[in-house]
């Protein structure tokens, strides 16, 4: 079922200008693009520079200290230019709205409205709200812009409702051929949100709500779409991706109409849905199955993030049997002391870690593998620090984020343990984790030379891009655009002017998500955004392969 309508949305016709910048996950920048389509179905246009704007919205993270600063010189910022021109409206959305609250309110004044990542099927409403305030130079009522979900995002009586209106905003979602043709060719598709697992530094259970698994027709039914329009690779994403499970069975209430979950329309003429684990269940290795098998036009299958918990060898079986899913996995391990995993609450052992990098490797041996660690959590000693650092070491990551541990105010290790190691300390640690990972990365990339590998194109790379946009300042090329794909900021031109006998260097990403860069002459580059080729790797760096397309 796909409706492209939002009963919040209103009929007002609208010529604002709005700027969105989008910081943290991936799930945020999935959200941006709901933002993007709900707003430019009612007729909102979109602009990249924020002095232009009528409405500046911020999509916020609260992962750490760090995340949250960058918004706030955001907000200072505006909120000068607002002195000058004070009908320009601003809002801050995400993550940080829900964790600020209206604190962030009290703070900066400048700020119209606030919306959290569960309510964010309100925005066109909340916006309508505050324009409508500003035209009538009314005092603002706060009650109507903004919409958080506080409390109530854990109480399950409201979160069959929540579920409903944030199933609508990715049902809802805008499906354009055309931008296909170009850079859309990749696709974020959610299968999971919110997080049950409390680990105790972290802020994503109170921002984003409690944990619920969409329906896989859904979720099939999005995919299928964006294949259709033109999508050659999907990520699903989910907190915990491995720990995806949809129960049938039970009644879900979509806008009003309560809608029998009882499996689903199964065509394959059996009484059992394959499937299913038991004829009730979908769990993570079926969906990946289920999206492989009905999806053949699907080149590339991805997900993030895994959780070390729990991930069976079904899901290993599953990515063994199925040649477009993507041989990577990101499986944040956060530390290699077994005291601090539990000080953490992460649910599992530095042995029953490295098990599963054994059973990834027997059932993948081409799989490539990727972590996150957090330095100098509360009272971690230099034995627990030098137990991360050999956990690194063994596990042979072909990259891996190492974050200084961030107290985050709500979380159980903000209330209870004291951020006892230094800044000074948790940056050592933090270089010692990355100067040892960055000997691996290069070994690992090394290993790759003189073969083939299949790149999926994302763009040109971002030394090329430097270079025209250089070029363009200089008046010898057509304009640069910046994009950004799966996080990465990857640059792309538009309508060079270059002779036939120039080459320009491409950028994408192997199944093991290698980053991979190839030279190509420069008329052919736009054909290639968005295609898989081969590329005969001849050289290498820490961080990436360079070759020649094959
Ligand atoms: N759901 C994923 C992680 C999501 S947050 C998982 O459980 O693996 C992304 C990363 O941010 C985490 O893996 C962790 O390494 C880091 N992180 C989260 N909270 C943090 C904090 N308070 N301080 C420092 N790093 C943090
Ligand atoms: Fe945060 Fe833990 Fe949930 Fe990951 S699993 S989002 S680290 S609470
Ligand atoms: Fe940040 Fe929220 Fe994602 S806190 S990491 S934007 S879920």
């Amino acid at each position: 079922m796909m409706m492209s309508r939002c009963p919040n949305q209103s009929d007002l016709p609208t010529t604002h200008r709005v700027f969105l910048e989008t910081f943290g996950c991936q799930m945020n920048e999935l959200d941006s693009e709901l933002i993007v389509g709900q707003l430019e179905g009612m007729g909102y246009r979109f602009t990249d520079d924020w002095k232009q704007a009528d409405i500046v919205l911020y999509n916020t993270c609260s992962v750490r200290e760090h995340a949250e600063a960058k918004v706030y010189s955001r907000l200072g910022r505006v909120g000068s230019r607002k002195r000058d021109r004070p009908q320009t409206l601003l809002g801050v959305i995400g993550c940080m709205a829900e964790r600020d609250g209206r604190d962030l309110l009290r703070r900066y004044p400048q700020v119209d409205l606030l919306c959290g990542p569960g309510e964010l099927d309100k925005l066109p409403m909340l916006i309508d709200n505050a324009l409508k305030t500003a035209m009538a130079d009314d005092p603002v009522n706060v009650s109507q812009t903004v919409a958080l979900q506080g409390s109530a995002s854990r109480r399950s009586g409201t979160l069959a409702a929540a579920e409903d209106r944030l199933e609508f905003l990715d049902l809802s979602r805008r499906f354009n051929p055309e931008a296909a043709q170009a850079q859309a060719r990749s696709a974020y598709v959610r299968i999971t949100r919110g997080c049950n697992k409390f680990c105790t530094y972290c802020v994503v259970p109170f921002t984003r709500g409690a944990e619920i698994h969409r329906p896989p027709d859904h979720i099939l039914d999005e995919c299928r779409r964006l294949v259709e329009a033109g999508v050659v690779e999907i990520t699903l994403l989910g907190q915990t991706v491995n720990h995806y499970r949809f129960e049938h069975g039970h009644a879900v209430e979509v806008h009003g109409v309560v809608q029998p979950q009882k499996g689903r329309s199964y065509a394959g003429g059996h009484d059992r849905d394959p499937f299913t684990d038991d004829g009730h269940t979908t769990t993570f290795a079926k969906l990946l199955q289920r999206i492989h098998e009905e999806l053949p036009d699907l080149q590339r299958l991805r997900f993030v993030t895994s959780y070390p918990r729990d991930f069976g060898n079904d899901v290993l079986e599953v990515m063994r049997d199925c040649p477009r899913i993507c041989r990577y996995l990101h499986v944040p391990v956060q530390s290699g002391s077994n005291r601090i995993l539990e000080m953490m609450n992460r649910g599992y052992t530095v042995e029953e870690y490295k098990d599963f990098i054994e059973r990834v490797r027997a059932y993948l041996p081409d799989a490539q593998l990727a972590s996150d660690f957090i330095v100098g959590f509360p009272t971690e000693t230099e034995e627990d620090f030098q137990a991360s650092v050999e956990l690194l070491t063994w596990s042979r990551f072909k990259n891996c984020f190492v974050f200084k541990y961030s107290p985050r105010p709500g979380t159980p290790a903000f209330d209870k343990m004291k951020d006892d190691i230094s800044e000074e300390e948790k940056k050592r640690r933090n270089n010692v984790m990355l100067s040892e990972q960055a000997a691996i990365s290069r070994a690992v990339h090394e290993s790759y030379l003189g073969s083939t590998v299949e790149v999926f194109v994302e763009g040109v790379s971002s030394r090329e891009a430097r270079k025209q946009r250089r070029a363009a300042r200089d008046g010898s090329l057509g304009g640069a655009v910046s994009l950004t794909v799966h996080g990465n900021d990857i640059n792309s031109e538009v309508a060079p002017t270059m002779s036939d006998d120039e080459t320009v260097q491409m950028s994408g990403r192997t199944s093991g998500d290698l980053i991979t860069m190839f030279d190509v002459p420069a008329t052919t580059s736009d054909s290639l955004i968005g295609a898989i080729v081969q590329v005969h790797v001849t050289n290498h760096a820490p961080l990436a392969l360079f070759g020649e397309l094959v």
